[in-house]
C-alpha cells in the first residue's frame, strides 16, 4: 500500500517516552513503521526504544526531528508543550499527530494550524476514539438511521483514579479530567450527535487532585434537537469498571462499551450484540489513517480542524462552570 510505503520507507519519530507514547510504538510495529524514540533524557529514549524495538534514540527533541529517517512526529508530551512541539516538527518538515487536546488554548490552537499550513504539512489530532471499530460501527449506524431520528446521547465515563507529575499542574493541564480523557467523549458527541449549539455544565466537590476539575456533568442542546449528556469523573470511587455510552432514537437505542469490546442494538428490527477484538482501541487503524492523509494529501477525519472544535466544546463547558449558566457556541 502506497500510504504505509511512504512512513515505513523512513520513520516516525515519538516526542516524549511516557504512556501514550507506548500506544503509538506498538501500533507502528504492527505497521512495520520504524520508531524514532526521543526524549528529553537519553538513557530514557533508548530503554524505550530497546522496549519497542525503535531503530533510534534521541536525548533531544530537536535533533530526533532533524534525523534524516524522520519523516512525521507523535507529540506524546504534556498538553502545555503540544503548540511548542508540534512546531519544532513543522518547522523540521514533518507531518504531526498531535496527542489530545490539541492545545490548551483556541489562540493555542489557532497558531499551531497556521504552523501546519505554512510548512504544508498533515496536522492531525490523535483522536484514537474516532478509529475504535466499535465507535465506527455506532457512527455508521447512526448516519444510516438504525436508531430513528436521534433523541438523547448519553455518554458516561466515570472513574476513580490518582494522578502524579504535570497533571497536578493548572499550567501543564489547561483544565481538569475534561480535557484530558473527556474530549474523547466531547468528540464522540460531535461525531455521532453532530455539533452543540448550547452547552451548560457543573462540576461537583472535588475528590482527586489533579491540575482542574476531577469531574465534569455536561448537558448540551444539539443543532439537531438531540440532546447530549457527557458525564466524566476520575474522582468517582465505587463505580464499575464496565460502562458504556448509550444512544437513543424514535426507533432504537444502541448500547457501546466504553472500552470498544462490543455494541447492542435494540429497536424495531430486534436485537443485535456485535463483539469487537481487534485494535479495540484503534490506534493502529489511526496511525494508518495519519499515513494515507501524508500519502494523500487529503485531512484525516481527526484533523485539527476537528481538534479545535473539540477543544472549543471543551472550553465552553469551563465557561459555563465557571459563570453558573448555559454557553452557545458557533455551530
Ligand atoms: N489518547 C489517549 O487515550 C491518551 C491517553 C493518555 C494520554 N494521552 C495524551 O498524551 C499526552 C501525554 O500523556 P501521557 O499520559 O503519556 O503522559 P506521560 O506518561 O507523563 O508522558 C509525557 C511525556 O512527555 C515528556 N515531557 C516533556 N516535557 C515534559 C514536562 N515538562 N513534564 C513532564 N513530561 C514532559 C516526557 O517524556 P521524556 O521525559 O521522555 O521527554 C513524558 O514522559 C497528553 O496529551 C495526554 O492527554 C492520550
Amino acid at each position: 500500500m502506497l500510504a504505509s510505503n511512504l512512513v515505513a520507507a523512513r520513520g516516525l519519530v515519538l516526542l516524549g517516552c511516557g504512556w501514550i507514547a507506548r500506544r503509538h510504538a506498538v501500533a507502528a510495529r504492527r505497521l512495520g513503521v520504524p520508531v524514532l524514540a526521543a526524549s528529553r533524557d537519553l538513557a530514557r529514549a533508548r530503554a524505550f526504544a530497546r522496549a519497542h524495538g525503535a531503530v533510534a534514540a534521541f536525548g533531544s527533541y530537536a535533533e530526533a526531528v532533524s534525523d534524516p529517517r524522520a519523516c512525521a512526529a507523535v507529540v506524546c508530551t504534556p498538553h502545555d508543550r503540544h503548540l511548542a512541539d508540534a512546531r519544532l516538527a513543522l518547522e523540521a518538515g514533518l507531518h504531526v499527530l498531535v496527542e489530545k487536546p490539541i492545545a490548551r488554548t483556541l489562540e493555542e490552537a489557532d497558531r499551531m494550524l497556521a504552523a501546519a499550513r505554512g510548512a504544508g504539512r498533515v496536522l492531525m489530532v490523535a483522536e484514537n476514539f474516532r478509529f475504535m471499530p466499535a465507535f465506527r460501527h455506532v457512527a455508521a449506524l447512526l448516519a444510516a438511521g438504525g436508531v430513528g431520528a436521534l433523541r438523547e446521547l448519553h455518554l458516561v465515563a466515570r472513574g476513580f483514579r490518582a494522578h502524579a507529575g504535570w497533571r497536578l499542574a493548572p499550567e501543564a493541564m489547561g483544565g481538569g479530567a475534561l480535557i484530558d480523557g473527556g474530549i474523547h467523549y466531547l468528540h464522540t458527541l460531535r461525531w455521532w450527535g453532530g455539533e452543540a449549539r448550547r452547552v451548560f455544565a457543573l462540576r461537583p466537590p472535588q475528590t482527586v487532585a489533579l491540575g482542574g476539575e476531577d469531574c465534569v456533568d455536561l448537558l448540551a442542546e444539539l443543532a439537531s434537537g438531540a440532546v447530549g449528556l457527557v458525564a466524566n469523573s476520575l474522582g468517582s470511587r465505587g463505580v464499575p469498571r464496565v460502562q458504556w455510552s448509550t444512544v437513543t432514537g424514535a426507533e432504537g437505542a444502541c448500547f457501546a462499551d466504553n472500552r470498544g469490546r462490543w455494541v447492542l442494538v435494540r429497536g424495531t428490527g430486534g436485537t443485535r450484540l456485535r463483539w469487537f477484538v481487534r485494535d479495540t482501541r484503534g490506534h493502529v487503524a489511526m496511525l494508518r489513517a495519519f499515513e494515507d492523509a501524508m500519502a494523500t494529501g487529503v485531512a484525516p477525519e481527526s484533523d485539527g480542524v476537528s481538534g479545535r472544535q473539540d477543544l472549543a466544546l471543551v472550553l465552553a463547558a469551563y465557561r459555563s462552570i465557571a459563570e453558573r449558566r448555559p454557553v452557545d457556541l458557533a455551530c
